[in-house]
């Protein structure tokens, strides 16, 4: 039987490069005794495709320039007969030859930006191999707040009120959007649309600090949103697996924030040391909610799953108003740090496995795309056809 590759993209121009390294880190450890042959593709910080062996090794990126040189690029091509290789473009060692490895399924464990926002996805879809995660919709539709929040909304799922605008909106509309935010009532949560991991994510308690925050916001992204906050806040995340149409929830986490709203720091620089990636941040397993809560929260989860177009595995994140209980969909990530391994392993699925069902709904999904028909025989540029289509060069018309 041929080695099933399984292509590990991983890194990517984001900010949240590191934490992707140490997901596929951890995806490959878990699958050392899977039938997968685990095959890393690095994007770097300035965008460029490695593989190579040094990449299975958390310790070799430390020193990230060396760790380049001593790495060999790579690209997708396709033979002449369709089929999809990753392939060594540059031979590393005087005896060594490039390797072509043929692609069973690529796992993408990218986390932010182009790696989780569909760009990555479109990738893998013009090469025709199956890889894991959401399509090129849901992807997109996750990474913006905006977007994700109407379309829930637009499903019945409960988001908090919001206004949104682009920094030119801002420059001629301030005191409009000021009015229209300040309706909502102090303190509000300014947040980027497109980013991830708390970066310029603030809250602000009057209107000086909200001039200042959505100031600061616009550094990092070009179209803000300004919301309502909940109040107590209590914060549960669920994962979902699955299909739009058939998917299942994990248990709730409640994750424990140092300060009121989660930062960077407290997401990845706290906790027991860098290696455990998102599972070693402060959360509570399940959470300590009711059962009727936690069921609310795990059918809204599955609910906007599908809405969303989401596939494969997501994290879906909630804000809990503590006293009334009422609950608002926040954000989802379809590359969920650690791929949310620790709300699955108990619920009796260990991450092995759950990594062997995220590729495998991955697979049926290209087979299913392909068993469909795509492309026509008939040559619509056939040279007859072509007699007949005015403003070309020797068509005569
Ligand atoms: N409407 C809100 N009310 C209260 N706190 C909020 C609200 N929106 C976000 N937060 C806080 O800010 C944090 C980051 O916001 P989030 O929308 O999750 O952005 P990111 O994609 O950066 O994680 C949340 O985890 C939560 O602590
Ligand atoms: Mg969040």
């Amino acid at each position: 039987m041929s080695q099933k590759n399984l292509i590990v993209a991983f890194g990517g121009v984001s900010p949240e490069h590191e934490v992707s390294v140490l997901t596929a880190i951890q995806a490959i450890s878990a699958l050392e005794e899977s039938t997968y042959n685990c095959i890393p593709l690095y994007v770097t910080k300035s965008g460029r495709w490695l593989t190579g062996k040094k990449l299975l090794d958390l310790s070799n990126y430390k020193e990230l320039s060396s760790l380049e040189k001593e790495s060999i690029s790579c690209a997708f091509v396709k033979d002449e007969t369709g089929k999809t290789f990753l392939k060594e473009q540059e031979s590393k060692g005087l005896f060594s030859k490039p390797k072509n490895y043929p692609v069973y399924a690529v796992l993408c464990a990218f986390h932010g930006s182009e790696g989780e926002n569909g760009a990555f996805q479109g990738v893998c879809e013009m090469m025709d191999v199956p890889y894991s995660g959401s399509g090129v919709l849901g992807s997109s539709l996750g990474m913006d707040k905006v977007k994700a929040k109407l379309v829930a909304a637009a499903n019945g799922i409960p988001v908090t009120k919001a206004v949104n605008f682009y920094e030119s909106d801002w420059e001629q509309e301030q005191e409009e959007i000021l009015n229209v935010a300040e309706d909502f009532d102090y303190p509000l949560i300014v947040k980027p649309v497109s980013l991830g991991s708390s970066i310029g994510v603030a809250i602000a308690n009057d209107r000086e600090e909200l001039i200042n925050s959505v100031e600061t916001a616009f550094r990092y992204d070009a179209h803000l949103l300004i919301e309502e906050a909940v109040n107590p806040l209590m914060e549960i995340n669920c994962s979902v697996i699955g299909t739009p149409s058939d998917c299942r929830p994990s248990i709730c986490e409640k994750p424990l924030g140092q300060t009121e709203t989660l930062s960077f720091e407290d997401k990845y620089q706290s906790g027991e040391g860098a290696e455990k990636g998102m599972a070693s941040a402060d959360r509570e397993i399940p959470a300590d909610i009711s059962k009727e809560l936690t069921k609310k929260i795990q059918n809204l989860a599955t609910k906007t799953f599908s809405a969303l177009d989401a596939s494969g595995l997501a994290r879906l994140d909630f804000l809990v108003n503590a006293n009334t209980k009422e609950v608002y969909f926040n954000e989802i990530n379809t590359i969920p740090g650690s791929f949310s391994f620790y709300l699955w392993d108990k619920s009796d699925l260990p991450f092995d496995k759950l990594l062997e069902e995220l590729i495998e709904i991955g697979l049926k999904k290209h087979r299913e795309k392909n068993g469909r028909v795509r492309s026509y025989e008939t040559n619509l540029l056939s040279e007859k056809a072509i007699k007949g289509i005015k403003g070309l060069k020797g068509s005569k018309n």
